[in-house]
Parts: structure tokens; C-alpha cells; sequence
């Protein structure tokens, strides 16, 4: 629990006025000093660029300690869940805030199943996207576009109608990225079937076809479940932040899971997936070694990045990229040896945490670097990881959006700025101008 000592007031010393200034306090973390009367007392904003110090909001859903490494969804470690529980147990954490009765559970599995097909209208809407599309582009719009087929959600909906279209997002999402992974390699859709799992009813859309016997190999099916919950959740990183910025102007479920997934592609964010394997086949093909490819990240004159590493909030090593390397250890144990990129990965993180460069920054890998290689080595293809990523998070997103709705202190997100352009100017007719 926070230090009862702590001042509970700031003072602000500005133009010869004393100002005091509220602190306020989670149930763990850092405290926070509460700026929501600044300008209205002082006549001055608070400037802080990427919100690196901001807290928007409180929330119950997830806790990260990024200096301890410590990732904590309702206040269960992440280690325990991946351990544990299956990806719909921890989406039902996430989303009800405890973790189900085996009755609770049944009946969330029954409503998944329930909700896994897509409107037959939507079907053809695969066929009109070219062959290269990138599958997070069509997640996107296909996921703004079930707004048209199924009633917006109200916010003074009842439980009932939050629970079935919640649900129904959560098991569409699966059923449109297998979809899109059909359509990309022009192979016919495999629907969703009461026979499987969650994770195994996936596995199966993805790789089965009218010509093969694919059975999900059970071992895959418990590495997906473990993989989709190391990406649940992350308490407000950018495509979180993105479902409750749009969500704040009172726009749609279906839109505000579009943004965040149209933000989590972004190579800096949940793309980085696809960034770090490209980047190891890139340092194989060039032949690069492990001291060319560090010294170029630390080539602030280079715009190349070692991609899987570094984070915002953690100065340790991330927990889940922790639990990411062993199961990559195990998964390729099993189905890659040897497999070239998984020594290059595991020789640069040994170079770049003995570097001083990377220790000053306290740059560590994060939960990318390692979980590509495994998608990789359970057959997905490259363009497929982040939406990998946003099947995981979509739990976290809807949780986030509801908790948002409930939350009194919440409204328009609607920033401020530091003017830096011209004005005021006179204005130049077009034939005075030269
Ligand atoms: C995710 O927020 C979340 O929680 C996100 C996420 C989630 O679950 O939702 O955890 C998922 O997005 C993980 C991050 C995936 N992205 C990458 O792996 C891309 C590579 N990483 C970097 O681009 C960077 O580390 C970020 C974007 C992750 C964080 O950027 P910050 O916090 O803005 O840090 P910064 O860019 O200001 O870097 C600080 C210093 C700089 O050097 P100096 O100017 O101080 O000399 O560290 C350097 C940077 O140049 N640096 C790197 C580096 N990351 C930071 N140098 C080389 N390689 C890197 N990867």
C-alpha cells in the first residue's frame, strides 16, 4: 500500500503565488499530482510530450511495475495466469474483473461458440481485397464493419446485451483473422466448428483445408493459449489508449476496436513482432554479425533500431518476455532446432545487455523480441504476428472500454497544445501574393 507519509499536497511556486496542488494515490504505484484545476488556478498547462508522465485515468484492470518487472492483471501475476489458466479464462479476468466458476466458464465458452460465425454478407467483402492486402488492414475494417451487421452498443445497454456483444467480438475477431489468412494465401475459408476450444477452433480455421487432415496438435493448442495471454493486456499503452480516446466521444465497441488495432500495428508498438523477425532474416541474409548490428543500433545517425527492445514503462527485463524465451526455447526445441534466427536473437540479447549503451538506456527485450520466432515456428506466416497480438489483446481493450464508460471522472479526451506557428497576420488577397 502507498506511504501514508507522503504529503497529500504539492505547492507550485509560480509568479510570486503559492499554488497547492492535490496528490492522489492508487492502491500500489507511483502517486500522482492532480493537475485537473492547473489551468483554471494558475493559467498554465502541463507540457508533456507521448504522456510519458501522465496518468489518464485510474484503473482496476492491470498493475505493471516497470522498475521491479512486475505485470499484474486483477491482481494476478502473469506468470501464475500463463501457468494456469486458458486465453478465455483470463479474457473473463479481464473483462468481469474475477477469474470464472467452471459454470461461468462453460456458459462464456457456450456464447463464444455461439457468436464464431461471421454474417454470410460479410464473406464476400474478403474477396475484394488484393492478394498482398496486410491482414491488419482487413482486421480493421472488417472489425468497424460489424457495426453495420450487429446493433451498436449503448451505453445504458443491460448486462445481457454487453455480455452477448462482447462476446461476439471476441469470437469474431478469431473467425475474421483466420479469414484473412485464407484469403491471403487464396485457400477457402474454414468455418468455426462446436467441436473445438477457443484456441483450437483457430488453429484449425488457420491450417486446415477441404485436401488436408489437420488436427490441431495439442501442444500448440496450449502454446496459444499461453501466448495470447502473455499480449491480454498492458494498462494504458497506445492502442489502449486509442480504444479510450475514441471511446470517449461516445463512438461505437466496433470503432473503438479499430483504432486500436489501426494503432497497434505501428512497428514501435505491436508490430514490432514482424519488425524483429524481419530484422534477424535481414542480418542473416546480409551476413551482419552481432557486433555490426549493435553498433548500428547505437548509431543514433542510423535509423536502424534493435527491434524487440526497449520499453516505456519497463527498466528491467519485461516479465513476459521472460516467459516469451523459454516457451521460444521449448517450441523450437521441439519443432525448429537449430533454427539460425533463434541464435542470432539469443547472441544479440547476450551482446546488448553486456553493452553500456544498453545498460545507461536500461534497454532490456520486451515481450516482442522472442514471441515472433515462436508464432514462426507454429506455421504462422510474418504478416499474421500482430494480429496474433490483437486477437490477445482484444480482452484487455474491451475491458478498458467499459471501465471507461463506468467511470465518472472520465470524458471527451480533448489534450492541449503549445502554439508554434505564426500570427495573428493580416490577410493577402490571392492577387497581392508573390
Ligand atoms: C510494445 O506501452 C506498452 O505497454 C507497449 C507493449 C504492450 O504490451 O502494449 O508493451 C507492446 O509495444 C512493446 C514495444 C515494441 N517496440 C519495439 O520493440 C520497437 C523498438 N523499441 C523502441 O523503438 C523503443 O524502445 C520504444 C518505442 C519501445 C520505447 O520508446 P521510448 O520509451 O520513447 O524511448 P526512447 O525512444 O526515448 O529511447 C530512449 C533512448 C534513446 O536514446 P538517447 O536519445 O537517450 O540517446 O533509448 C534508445 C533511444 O535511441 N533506444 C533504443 C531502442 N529503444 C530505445 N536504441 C536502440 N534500439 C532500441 N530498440
Amino acid at each position: 500500500m502507498n506511504d501514508n507519509r507522503s504529503d497529500p499536497q504539492a505547492n507550485l511556486h509560480l509568479d510570486g503565488k503559492n499554488f497547492r496542488l492535490e496528490m492522489v494515490a492508487g492502491s500500489m504505484g507511483d502517486r500522482a499530482v492532480h493537475l485537473g484545476k492547473l489551468r483554471s488556478e494558475t493559467g498554465c498547462m502541463a507540457f508533456d510530450p507521448g504522456m510519458a508522465n501522465t496518468a489518464i485515468c485510474r484503473s482496476a484492470i492491470t498493475f505493471v511495475d516497470g522498475e521491479k518487472g512486475v505485470l499484474l492483471h486483477r491482481g494476478y501475476a502473469i506468470a501464475d495466469l500463463v501457468e494456469h489458466c486458458s486465453f478465455i479464462e483470463v479474457a473473463y479476468l479481464l473483462i468481469h474483473g474475477t477469474l470464472p466458476t467452471l459454470e461461468q466458464q462453460q456458459q462464456f465458452s457456450r456464447l463464444l461458440n455461439i457468436h464464431s460465425m461471421l454474417h454470410e454478407d460479410m464473406r464476400s467483402f474478403f474477396g475484394n481485397y488484393p492478394e498482398g492486402a496486410h491482414p491488419m488492414a482487413v482486421l480493421s475494417a472488417m472489425v468497424v464493419s460489424l457495426s453495420s451487421f450487429y446493433p451498436e452498443l449503448r451505453l445504458e445497454t443491460g448486462k445481457e446485451e454487453m455480455n452477448i456483444t462482447v462476446t461476439r467480438l471476441l469470437s469474431k475477431l478469431r473467425t475474421i483473422a483466420a479469414f484473412s489468412y485464407k484469403k491471403s494465401i487464396g485457400e477457402p475459408f474454414v468455418y468455426p466448428s462446436y467441436k473445438f476450444s477457443y484456441c483450437e477452433n483457430f488453429l484449425n480455421m488457420m491450417f486446415s483445408s477441404p485436401v488436408s487432415h489437420y488436427r490441431a496438435d495439442a501442444y500448440d493448442v496450449a502454446i496459444m493459449n499461453k501466448l495470447l495471454i502473455l499480449h491480454a493486456d498492458h494498462e494504458q499503452n497506445a492502442s489502449t489508449t486509442a480504444v479510450r480516446m475514441v471511446g470517449s466521444t461516445g463512438a461505437n465497441l466496433y470503432a473503438c476496436i479499430s483504432a486500436g488495432i489501426c494503432a497497434l500495428w505501428g512497428a514501435l508498438h505491436g508490430g514490432a513482432n514482424q519488425a524483429v523477425v524481419e530484422m534477424l532474416e535481414r542480418i542473416q541474409q546480409q551476413g551482419l554479425t552481432v557486433d555490426q548490428v549493435v553498433t548500428m543500433a547505437k548509431d543514433h545517425n542510423d535509423p536502424f533500431r534493435l527491434m524487440g527492445f526497449g520499453h516505456r514503462i519497463y527498466k528491467s527485463y519485461d516479465p513476459r518476455a521472460k516467459i516469451a524465451k523459454q516457451l521460444c526455447m521449448a517450441v523450437l526445441q521441439k519443432k525448429k532446432p537449430n533454427d539460425p534466427l533463434v541464435a542470432t536473437a539469443l547472441a544479440l540479447e547476450e551482446r546488448a545487455l553486456q553493452d553500456s549503451y544498453f545498460q545507461d538506456r536500461r534497454l532490456y527485450p520486451n515481450v516482442d523480441f522472442y514471441t515472433g520466432l515462436i508464432y514462426r515456428a507454429l506455421g504462422f506466416p510474418k504478416e499474421m504476428f500482430t494480429v496474433l497480438f490483437a486477437l490477445g489483446r482484444l480482452p484487455g481493450w474491451i475491458a478498458h472500454w467499459q471501465e471507461m464508460h463506468q467511470d465518472p471522472e472520465q470524458k471527451i479526451m480533448r489534450p492541449r497544445q503549445l502554439y508554434t506557428g505564426p500570427g495573428p497576420l493580416p490577410f493577402v488577397p490571392i492577387e497581392e501574393r508573390s
